[in-house]
């Protein structure tokens, strides 16, 4: 008989289902093996997934057999089997192995670091370069690389314009005490960016509607599960918008998110262990209506019913009328005086361990109260001008407010986005600059906005990992990026 010639094609493990009854090569690690007298089992992976291969001593080539028997975990091989559907497998399919060959054997010596038994998470940490190899961890990865295309697919295609902020900076945008300082060559310092806002401001005065992209920097002293020194944010900046602009925006946004993750991850979350139910509420049951040209603020982002609802009057609320899903989702609007009463009713029911200040920012606690008491997020609004960024307009109705928002995400996530209407009068601003003790020399490019042509104008920062955090289900930001950076880790 005449030897088979043909090359089996090269496959991936996601796409396996296009192969069924075929040879197919994958190019992969070997990830398990399990071996049972004349029968192994080793389990492949490639990046896309994972599967199982069947190894009969009987048949397959003596060498096969060996070579797989004695393979070190995640040594690198390609093999080439029969891709045979099974309903028991978690891929659907097993690798009825024929042939492999061995790209890298990971020495005897130094097997992989991390075994399928429990790890600390300090350990886990200092070997995340290889950590990220296994199944959650590519997961959580493919999951946040979505979170990142829909974030930036929903402004491309709703007539903003992409403008980069610089990263070395040469002043504070979210408070002093947070800043990476460095030499600047000769007398120079500059500093690693918080937010790409103020620059955006610029260039939505030029633009219209304009978001940045990219990592920020705070050098925050706290150990926490939501801080990270290094992170990546999102930011919408739009000419002649106001808060309730920005609050229309931000739901439209975040439904967009959600939306694309469940459409295309529901494997990826099993895996995570996520309960998805927990989501559902937020995707829109209807694609939303694509806004009108790139421009003013006056055309809604979104035909998203408005929200804006007293605190005893907000509800979870899950369903529309007589139980039928709601048309889409609606996010809950609380002020601030509407969110303390809520804590403080809470706290008078023994249902909050220590009662929220009015006048302070809400601590984590209170974060988690409030969030709990809706199924998608909600909006806090009008926070006491006093706690908040000095760039923040006003609330006309009653300046101790400022025009701002902050988004906390459902089930204790916290946080999610912040975001403002900016001072755009010229003395309010300068006289801001002063009282916050900032260098006036340092803000003069950015008075000048309100200088020529001033408007007003207001935006929000996402952060990634906050959102990867809350989509994931994951209790740290530590898993949400490749490589975390925090207070007491900067390795690898
Ligand atoms: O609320 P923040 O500080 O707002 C700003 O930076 C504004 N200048 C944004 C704007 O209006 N354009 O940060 C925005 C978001 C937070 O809601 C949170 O999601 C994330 O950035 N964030 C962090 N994420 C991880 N680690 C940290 N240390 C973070 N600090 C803020
Ligand atoms: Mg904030």
């Amino acid at each position: 008989m005449e030897p088979n010639v043909s090359t089996p094609a090269v496959a991936t493990i996601a796409s396996l289902a296009q192969h069924e009854g075929q040879t197919v090569t994958l190019r992969g690690w070997l990830y398990n093996l399990r071996a049972s007298g004349k029968l192994l089992f080793p389990i492949f992976r490639d990046g896309t997934g994972t599967i199982q291969g069947i190894v009969p001593k009987a048949a397959v080539p003596e060498q096969v057999f060996e070579t797989l028997k004695n393979l070190t975990l995640e040594s690198s091989l390609t093999v080439t089997g029969k891709v045979r559907a099974d309903s028991r497998a978690p891929s659907g399919y097993e690798l009825d192995v024929e042939n492999v060959e061995v790209v890298q054997r990971v020495p005897d010596e130094t097997p992989f670091p991390i075994s399928l038994k429990e790890h600390g998470v300090d350990f886990l940490m200092e070997h995340r370069h290889l950590w990220l190899r296994t199944p959650r961890q590519s997961a959580i990865l493919r999951v946040r690389a979505t979170i990142m295309r829909a974030a930036s697919e929903y402004f491309d295609t709703h007539g903003f314009i992409r403008t980069d902020p610089p990263i070395l900076t040469p002043n504070a945008c979210e408070g002093t005490s947070e800043l990476f300082e460095m030499d600047y060559f000769d007398n120079d310092k500059a500093y690693l960016t918080q937010s790409g806002q103020l620059y955006i401001e610029a260039t939505a005065l030029a633009l219209g509607k304009v978001y940045s992209f990219g990592p920020t920097f705070r050098a925050e002293k706290s150990k926490t599960r939501r801080h990270l020194t290094e992170f990546w944010m999102i930011e919408p900046e739009v000419a002649y918008a106001g808060l309730d602009d920005i609050m229309d925006l931000a739901e439209a946004f975040i439904t967009h998110i959600v939306t694309r993750v469940l459409e295309s991850h529901r494997a990826d979350l099993k895996v995570i262990g996520r309960d998805v139910s927990k989501l559902e509420p937020i995707v829109a049951a209807q694609p939303a209506p694509e806004p009108g040209a790139p421009g003013l603020a006056s055309e809604t982002w979104d035909e998203a019913p408005r929200a804006s609802i007293p605190a005893e009057a907000a509800q979870p609320a899950t369903t529309g009328a007589e139980g039928a899903p709601a048309a889409r989702s609606a996010f809950p609007r609380l002020s601030y005086d509407e969110a303390h009463a809520m804590l403080e009713k809470a706290y008078a029911e023994g249902k909050l361990e220590s009662p929220h200040k009015y006048g302070d920012d809400f601590g984590s606690p209170d974060e988690t109260y409030i969030s709990s008491q809706f199924d998608r997020p909600v909006m806090v609004h009008r926070y006491p001008a006093a706690i908040k960024a000095f760039y923040m307009q006003p609330d006309p109705a009653d300046p101790t407010k400022a025009l701002c928002v902050d988004v906390l995400a459902p089930e204790g996530y916290g946080e999610i986005i912040g975001g403002s209407q900016r001072v755009d009068s010229y003395d309010l601003l300068k006289s801001r600059i002063e009282e916050h003790g900032l260098p006036l020399e340092a803000f003069q490019w950015y008075l000048d906005l309100r200088k020529y042509g001033s408007v007003p104008h207001a935006g929000f920062g996402m952060g990634i990992e906050r959102v990867v955090a809350w989509l994931c289900g994951l209790d740290h930001v530590r898993e949400t990026i490749p490589f975390a950076r925090t207070l007491n880790r900067i390795y690898p």
